[in-house]
């Protein structure tokens, strides 16, 4: 058999046998068949050419902005090289980049860097190890001309993690916040959950085009600029809060994602619905618990009324789907019911028995029902409306439920005299307050208050949307506010 034409590799050592002619294998766009393998056990190298300068799509492997990057899930990792690309086929991966040195100073995989080193002809090597096995939706590679902002973190259980955030260099100045939402993370999944980094190097990349908003790849996270860079002269209160609580969300994955992950693309809420209840408890713990509830509140009613109302309505757990990309919306990530439980119990039991496995929601549910030895049949929510003569086929019914808030005497509130200016507490009908919520008036409830409704809210309520006159008039409203006010405004910081 003939070697094949190029090897860009130099330090790669050809195969005794090997398969390099359309003798030898079959090529189509979805299958690669190999003929004639050995028989028992045996290694199989696929050495793939490729121009990721050229892929346009923003999966796999591309370049942003000069610089090389991955983005693998859901199904990215096939644009890299042939392989069984399922999050239940885990493995662990080395990785040896090299490239040339002074176009791609910065070379980074996940895992630990067991090597590095210079070759000839301006060119520089380093070899990634990641010691835990993982589905191939979690690998990443970086290579380019990035600088960073480096600290440590002190596990509880006293390891030294370093930490390092890497943007392009005019962009290093704008990573304190994030660098700081970072080591907030830390801490609190380990006071909250018990749960402590488990390498000793966590890397953030910040790259300007993104697609998915951030990815958790292990111990290799990659950004959208916009998530990441914050500074005082530009950056807003949201602004801030969005960029702490999705630090918070992808760190957090290194336990709800990567350590126990998704059995198949079926359970994306999974990992999603359980980290994004994982980020809202952190941001309520770090800032206003109100506040992140109505923020969040608005966010379903700007983007997922009108996509539950809509052609692209579909349910947290999709029956099937033809490109998994189009299931990264607020359904899987927003609507997964969970409580006070999964904060305290359960989630132990499920480390404990998921961790290294991919797992699906029932056996999450399982979890919590064995720690809490309760019944959450609930949880699972259906409907089932049977047949009636005449009526096959029945719509589904609207589940009734009441509200009601008593004043600290046990004396009913009319809900249409409720004033959110003070203390509002309900108090079940033993007179024992079971649920205490207190808007306290802060200036991020005043921020919050003041924000007009979001486009979507406000073409939600219209018999026909027009986005262009919602636009026109909501941007024209807000800088009339911010006008007018200009001197209020500035006065209350
Ligand atoms: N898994 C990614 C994230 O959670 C994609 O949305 O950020
Ligand atoms: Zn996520």
């Amino acid at each position: 058999m003939a070697a094949p034409k190029e090897i860009f590799l130099k330090d790669y050592k050809m195969p005794d046998y090997y398969f390099d002619s359309e003798e030898d294998y079959n090529l189509d766009s979805r299958h690669l068949t190999l003929k004639s393998l050995p028989s028992g056990v045996f290694t199989l190298e696929i050495l793939t050419e490729m121009y990721p300068q050229k892929n346009t799509s923003l999966e796999g492997l591309y370049k942003s902005s000069g610089n090389f990057c991955t983005q693998c899930e859901a199904e990215g990792f096939r644009k890299i090289t042939f392989y069984q690309d399922r999050p239940d086929i885990m493995a662990k991966y080395t990785c040896r980049i090299e490239a040339d040195k002074s176009l791609y100073p910065v070379l980074l995989s996940n895992g630990n860097l067991t090597e590095q080193g210079d070759l000839e002809g301006n060119r520089h090597y380093a070899l990634w190890e990641d010691p835990f096995k993982k589905p191939c939706y979690l690998f990443a590679l970086v290579a380019g001309q990035l600088e960073s902002r480096d600290d440590t973190f002190i596990t509880r259980s006293g390891r030294k993690v370093a930490l390092r955030i890497w943007t392009p260099a005019q962009d290093v100045a704008k990573t304190a916040h994030a660098m700081y939402s970072l080591k907030a993370a830390m801490k609190w999944d380990e006071d909250v959950f018990g749960l402590e980094y488990d390498l000793d190097l966590f890397n953030i990349v910040a790259v300007p085009d993104f697609n998915m908003g951030a990815m958790e790849n292990k111990s290799l996270n990659i950004f959208n600029s916009r998530l990441v860079l914050a500074s005082p002269e530009t950056a807003s209160d949201a602004d801030y809060a969005a960029i702490l609580g999705v630090i918070g969300h992808e760190y957090f994955h290194n336990w709800t994602g990567n350590r126990v992950t998704c059995r198949d693309w079926f359970q994306l809420s999974l990992k999603e619905g359980l980290t994004v209840f994982r980020d809202q408890e952190f941001s309520s713990d770090m800032g206003s618990r109100p506040v992140k509830r109505i923020s969040d509140v608005s966010k379903l009613r700007n983007s997922q009324f009108p996509q539950d109302a809509g052609p692209m309505a579909h349910p947290v757990r999709p029956h099937s789907y033809i490109k998994m990309d189009n299931f990264y919306t607020g359904g899987p990530f927003f609507k997964v019911n969970l409580s006070e439980f999964s904060r305290f119990q359960g989630m132990d039991l499920y480390f404990k028995r998921h961790d290294g496995q991919a797992v699906t929601c029932e056996d999450f549910y399982a979890a919590m029902r064995d720690a809490n030895n309760a019944d959450f049949a609930n949880f699972l929510l259906c409907q089932e409306v049977p047949p009636t003569p005449g009526q096959p086929i029945k719509e589904p019914m609207f589940i009734p439920v009441a509200v009601g808030l008593l004043d600290s005497t046990g004396k009913e509130v009319p809900l249409s005299s409720v004033h959110h200016d003070g203390i509002v507490q309900s108090i079940a009908n033993n007179g024992q307050p079971v649920y205490t919520t207190v808007l306290r008036v802060t200036k991020e409830f005043v921020a919050k208050a003041i924000t007009l409704p979001g486009e979507g809210e406000i073409m939600d309520m219209m018999e026909v949307a027009d986005p262009d006159a919602v636009h026109a008039v909501r941007s024209f409203i807000r800088k009339q506010l911010a006008h007018e006010l200009k001197a209020e405004l500035l006065s209350t910081v």
